[in-house]
């Protein structure tokens, strides 16, 4: 039987006290324990920062997604330490009261603990990141100790884990078979223990995600991972609707932008070669 929707919370009155102070990991924790949903969308540059603070995001996450929304590559594994912390700065600028989460990418921690807790720092102290995000099960949680050890609250990420496309043989919703639920639900436990501060679902069964989400005492943030999770969390582009192409299934878009942009552009296109761009409005005088 389903189960039946919980009642709202008076989110008018909780919103209001919650959005005056910064969100900060124990903000996570505590809507968690209130049950207040968490909002979290990717942001790779200033003006989509200011969008999220006026719009009232909790997390905003510098994606290593950005790898494909903003820098033409095929997957994210091309993007550099460099590159994700030239993006979490412009981010930073326009930051007042959400968590500012930066996304750990490729081979910036997997190799070497050590470089793993420097390159996280450079995100917390170059950056002004609040928290990182890295990707893995039970084979990250000693990385995740390393960084908790210099004060990196960390965000773990398991199901669909993009930077292990390649070993998982495509973009596939992961844990459907009971062994691999099984799996996914332990390593989220392990990840728990060594420390994560909240725990993103990718492409995972509803249900898969809701047991989860009860099982942990830390918040999970779902994609593509059903209703029940603690909270949610889209690519901007995405729900904004600026990517080329059919929407993946998860995805809900909230807006079309880039038809709009393209009639935009158009537009300016046609009235430059008719003539009637730019108007005597947009034109100055010799008087001032
Ligand atoms: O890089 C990213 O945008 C992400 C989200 C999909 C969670 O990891």
């Amino acid at each position: 039987m389903a189960d039946k929707p919980k009642p709202a919370p008076k989110y008018a009155a909780v919103e209001t006290a919650a959005r005056s102070r910064p969100v900060t990991v124990s903000t996570l924790l505590d809507m968690k324990r209130k049950g207040l949903k968490i909002a979290m969308m990717t942001a790779y540059d200033y003006p989509t920062a200011r969008i999220a603070e006026e719009a009232g995001v909790d997390v905003v996450l510098v994606g290593d997604s950005v790898a494909m929304t903003k820098l033409g590559y095929e997957s994210t594994l091309p993007v550099t330490m460099d590159e994700m912390l030239h993006h979490v700065k412009a981010v930073k600028r326009g930051m007042s009261r959400a968590l500012l989460v930066a996304d750990m990418p490729y081979l910036s921690y997997e190799l070497d603990h050590k470089e793993a807790a420097r390159n996280a720092g450079r995100f917390m102290k170059d950056g002004g990141a609040h928290a990182v995000k890295l990707e893995g099960g039970m084979e990250v949680a000693p990385i995740v100790k390393e960084l908790i050890k210099v004060n990196v609250p960390v965000i773990g990420h398991l199901g669909l884990t993009p930077q292990s496309v390649n070993r998982l043989g495509g973009y596939k919703v992961q844990g459907r078979r009971p062994e691999d639920a099984e799996k996914i639900l332990t390593e989220a436990r392990i990840l728990e223990g060594a420390g994560i501060c909240a725990l993103v679902l990718e492409c995972v069964p509803a249900d898969l995600a809701k047991d989860i989400s009860k099982r942990l005492q830390i918040p999970t943030i779902g994609i593509g991972a059903g209703p029940h999770c603690d909270g949610q969390v889209l690519v901007s582009d995405d729900l904004l609707g600026l990517t080329e192409g059919t929407p993946l299934k998860f995805v809900k878009r909230y807006a079309d932008l880039r038809s709009q942009a393209v009639k935009a552009v158009a537009d300016y296109c046609r009235e430059v070669r008719d003539g009637s761009f730019p108007g005597p409005e947009h034109s100055f005088t010799s008087q001032p």
